[in-house]
């Protein structure tokens, strides 16, 4: 057995016994599935090379600079949850079905599961987290909920929140049924719709009068 770690010349490495072999093959395995679990490339493998993507980026995101490493392929969802700690934006599906994802990019709600980050480096991204003011007043729609008890589990809300918010950027006075076509691209797995929909329109007045 000592022999698979010799070398191919058939002296084993110096300084390097079977355990510290097996010790090092475990480790790189352990950092190997970490960088899995959390999208994230590993910095012992990823070396930029001529005509890569610069890494670290900057993002305007809640209105702050925020600088960050992006590597390439890396998603917007991935970069705000894992790099930024902005929890708020929730991973639903992350195959652009389910909109738990939803953020504002230019203020248009946005699939940021299904964008790259690279690719929205001068836009002016918003989270749930930028919704309120800095003195904590909740933004109208926000406040709608709170008023209607709208949603029960509440982990679809940051994405219906944030298609709300941007739907009522382009329609301040909707129906309820243009509130429904307006997030129909949210999905709610408690199928909490009816009093989703009463929360949005309380939320659409509160915006309207403010
Ligand atoms: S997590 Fe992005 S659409 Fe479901
Ligand atoms: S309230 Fe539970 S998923 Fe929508």
């Amino acid at each position: 057995m000592e022999d698979q770690c010799k070398d191919p010349a058939g002296s084993p490495p110096k300084g390097i016994s079977r355990r510290d072999l097996i010790k090092g093959v475990i480790a790189a395995g352990a950092v190997s599935s970490g960088s899995y679990l959390f999208r994230v490339a590993n910095p012992l493998t990823v070396a930029s090379a001529p005509g890569s993507v610069e890494r670290l980026i900057t993002l305007n995101v809640n209105g702050q600079q925020r600088r960050v490493d992006v590597v390439k392929q890396e998603t917007l969802m991935t970069t705000l949850r894992y790099k930024l700690g902005l929890t708020g934006t929730k991973n639903g599906c992350d195959r652009a079905e389910c909109g738990a994802c939803t953020v504002l990019v230019d203020d248009v709600p946005t699939y940021s599961c299904s964008v790259l980050t690279h690719t929205v480096r001068d836009r002016q991204i918003q989270t749930i987290e930028g919704l309120a003011k800095p003195d904590g007043t909740l933004h109208p729609v926000q406040q709608g909920i709170i008023d209607e008890q709208g949603f029960q589990c509440a982990f679809c809300m940051s994405g219906f929140v944030m298609a709300m918010v941007g739907f009522l950027k382009t329609n301040p006075n909707p129906t309820r049924a243009e509130i429904a076509q307006g997030v129909s691209g949210n999905l709610c797995r408690c199928q909490d719709y009816d009093k989703i929909l009463t929360a949005f329109q309380r939320g659409a007045e509160l915006s309207r009068g403010a």
